[in-house]
């Protein structure tokens, strides 16, 4: 939602066209990457872009980078819901650790954004974004917003 309010026209983009949401939980993944690194421990002696690495030795994956590498994402500093292709390895890059949770976190994400749609569609910010101070997760403690309330949903 921090990163719609940067862009409030990728909001309005969203608002009017519903059928982008599938590629815009995307480019929400690879834009805020909320996991931003994992450690892994080298099991053999390996040569990784021209650097070689020994066994046993301790290593950081960092998914912040890779999701923003210009070799993988034309533009890879903005943020646009209609990138397609968006090969972002938010939930790791494949292999037996990939996040066994992908696919209910893409699903929370959309129908969070389909709600948010529906019934706050005006949602703007309205104070000051306190983040987490995390070098693991890139989160948000406290985002002040300001709405239209809609009419009731239910009994
Ligand atoms: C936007 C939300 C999420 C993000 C960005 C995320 C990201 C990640 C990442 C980067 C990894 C490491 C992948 C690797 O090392 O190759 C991981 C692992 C994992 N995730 Fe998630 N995750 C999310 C939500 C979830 C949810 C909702 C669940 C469970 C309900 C979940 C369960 C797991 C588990 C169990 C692992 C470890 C898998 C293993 O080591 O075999 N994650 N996740």
């Amino acid at each position: 939602m921090a990163t719609f309010f940067e862009n409030p026209e990728q909001w309005d983009k969203l608002r009017d066209d519903r059928s982008l949401l599938p590629d815009a939980v995307e480019e929400m993944l690879r834009y805020v990457t909320p996991v931003m690194n994992f450690r892994r421990q080298t099991t053999s002696d390996i040569e990784l872009g021209g650097q070689k690495i020994e066994a046993d030795s301790k290593v950081v994956f960092f998914h912040i980078s890779a999701n923003r590498d210009e070799l993988a994402f034309e533009n890879p500093q903005t943020f646009d819901i209609t990138r397609n292709p968006n090969p972002h390895m938010a939930f790791g890059a494949g292999g037996p650790h990939f996040c066994l949770g992908a696919n209910l976190a893409r699903m929370e994400i959309r129908v969070m954004f389909e709600h948010l749609l529906d019934r706050v569609p005006d949602i703007r910010e309205d104070g000051e974004v306190q983040r987490l101070q995390s070098q693991f997760i890139n989160g948000v403690k406290h985002l002040p917003v300001a709405f239209t309330p809609s009419a009731r949903v239910g009994s």
